[in-house]
C-alpha cells in the first residue's frame, strides 16, 4: 500500500539556542552539544527572541538569571511566540523549585549547574528528538483528515502511519496485538497527542496517572489495569482532529467533543475493546443523562466510570490558561456532591478516598 504520509527517519541535525549572561556556561554547553547540534547564542533575552524570530531553532537551553528579565519571564514569552520549540532551563542548585515551575509553563526539562555532561548531553537530544518528530507528525494533524475520516479510509491510514512512525524512529514493529505489555502504540498516542497541544497530553496522562491509583485500590487485574491506564491516556483521542486551539475547553462540550470518533479512531489503530469502550463512554453519567448513549448506571463498564470520575477531577485541579485551579480538597468535595448524579457513588468514595492521601500538590 502507498503510504498517504510522508513521515521520515528524522536525520536533519537540530538547532540549540543557548541563552546565558555569562560566558563559561554558554562556552561549555557549545563544547558539549556541538557534535550534534548547530549552535546559536545569546547572552540576554532581547537577543534570544530576536535569534528565535530570524532562524528555525528546535531547543532553548535557558539560564534562570538573565539581566535584562527572568529566564521564566522569557520561557512564557517562547511558549507564545514559538510555540513549538523546545525549552529546556539551566539553573543553579538553589533554585530548582522556581525550574520545576517552569515546566508548568512548558518547559520540557531542566538542567542544574554544574553540568554533567552526559546528562545533559542524553536531555538535549532526547528533547531535540521529540521536536524532530511532532514536527513531521503535525502536517497530518492540520492538513490530512483520512486519521478521522470513515471506515476504511480510517483503518488504512492508521495503518500506514503506524508503520511509518515505526520506520521514523527504527523501533521494530508497533502492534496493540501484545496484551500482556504496555501498549507499543502509547510512543506514538503521546507523540500525537503532544502535536495537537500539550495540555491534552498532560491531561491525558494525569487522569492515567489518577484512574491507575483507583485501580490499585480496586485490586483490579493487570489486565485491567494496563487497559485502564492506556484507556485514560487516549480518552480524548478525537480532539486531535480539532481545528479549534483551545482544544481543552471542547472536552465537557458534547457539540465539540464527540467520543464516539475517539472510539473509531482507536479501533483503526487497533486498541482492544476494552480500551475503545474507555474512549466511547467516559462521559456517561451514572443517572442517565450523560452522552453519547444516556446509559444508566453500571451499564457503563467500570472503567469508563472510572474515567470519568478522574477526568472531571484533573479538569477541576490542572493549571489552565484561564482560571485559577481547585485544590485537591476543594476538588474532592465538588466529585462528592456529584456521587449519584454524574458518578458511581461506590467509586466516588474509594476515588475520593484515594485522592486525600496524594501528598499536597501546591
Ligand atoms: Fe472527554
Amino acid at each position: 500500500m502507498l503510504s498517504p504520509f510522508v513521515l521520515a527517519p528524522t536525520i536533519r541535525k537540530p538547532t540549540v539556542l543557548i541563552v546565558d549572561d555569562e560566558a563559561a556556561p554558554r562556552a561549555a554547553l557549545s563544547q558539549i552539544l556541538r557534535e550534534d547540534f548547530h549552535i546559536l547564542t545569546a547572552d540576554n533575552a532581547d537577543t534570544a527572541l530576536g535569534t528565535l524570530d530570524n532562524h528555525s531553532v528546535d531547543l532553548v537551553t535557558l539560564d534562570l538569571k538573565l539581566p535584562d528579565r527572568s529566564g521564566s519571564d522569557l520561557l512564557k514569552d517562547i511558549k507564545r511566540t514559538h510555540t513549538e520549540t523546545e525549552v529546556i532551563m539551566v539553573t543553579a542548585y538553589g533554585s530548582l523549585q522556581s525550574a520545576m515551575d517552569c515546566i508548568r509553563h512548558g518547559a520540557a526539562g531542566f538542567l542544574l549547574k554544574p553540568f554533567n555532561a552526559s546528562e545533559l548531553l542524553a536531555i538535549s537530544l532526547q528533547t531535540a528528538q521529540k521536536k524532530l518528530r511532532l514536527d513531521q507528525l503535525r502536517p497530518l494533524l492540520t492538513t490530512s483528515t483520512t486519521l478521522w475520516d470513515p471506515e476504511p479510509a480510517c483503518s488504512n491510514a492508521w495503518k500506514a502511519l503506524i508503520n511509518d512512525y515505526t520506520a521514523m524512529n527504527g523501533t521494530g514493529s508497533l502492534s496493540a496485538a501484545n496484551s500482556d505489555q504496555i501498549s507499543p502504540l502509547v510512543p506514538l498516542i503521546s507523540d500525537l497527542l503532544e502535536t495537537k497541544d500539550r495540555h491534552l497530553l498532560n491531561h491525558g496522562s494525569r487522569v492515567s496517572f489518577y484512574a491507575t491509583l483507583t485501580a490499585h485500590r480496586l485490586s483490579l487485574s493487570i489486565a485491567d489495569q494496563q487497559s485502564l491506564a492506556l484507556g485514560a491516556l487516549v480518552h480524548d483521542l478525537d480532539l486531535i482532529s480539532a481545528s479549534n486551539t483551545h482544544v481543552l475547553d471542547m472536552d465537557s462540550n458534547p457539540q465539540t467533543h464527540s467520543p464516539d470518533l475517539g472510539a473509531r479512531m482507536g479501533r483503526a489503530m487497533g486498541l482492544s475493546a476494552d480500551v475503545v469502550q474507555v474512549i466511547a463512554l467516559h462521559h456517561e453519567r451514572w443517572d442517565g443523562t450523560g452522552y453519547p448513549f444516556g446509559l444508566q448506571e453500571d451499564r457503563t463498564p467500570l472503567l469508563a466510570r472510572i474515567v470519568a470520575i478522574a477526568q472531571v477531577f484533573d479538569d477541576l485541579t490542572a493549571d489552565k490558561p484561564e482560571g485559577i485551579p481547585l485544590s485537591f480538597d476543594e476538588a474532592i468535595q465538588q466529585i462528592e456532591q456529584q456521587a449519584g448524579t454524574a458518578f458511581d457513588p461506590a467509586l466516588t468514595e474509594v476515588f475520593c478516598l484515594t485522592m486525600r492521601e496524594q501528598p499536597p500538590q501546591r
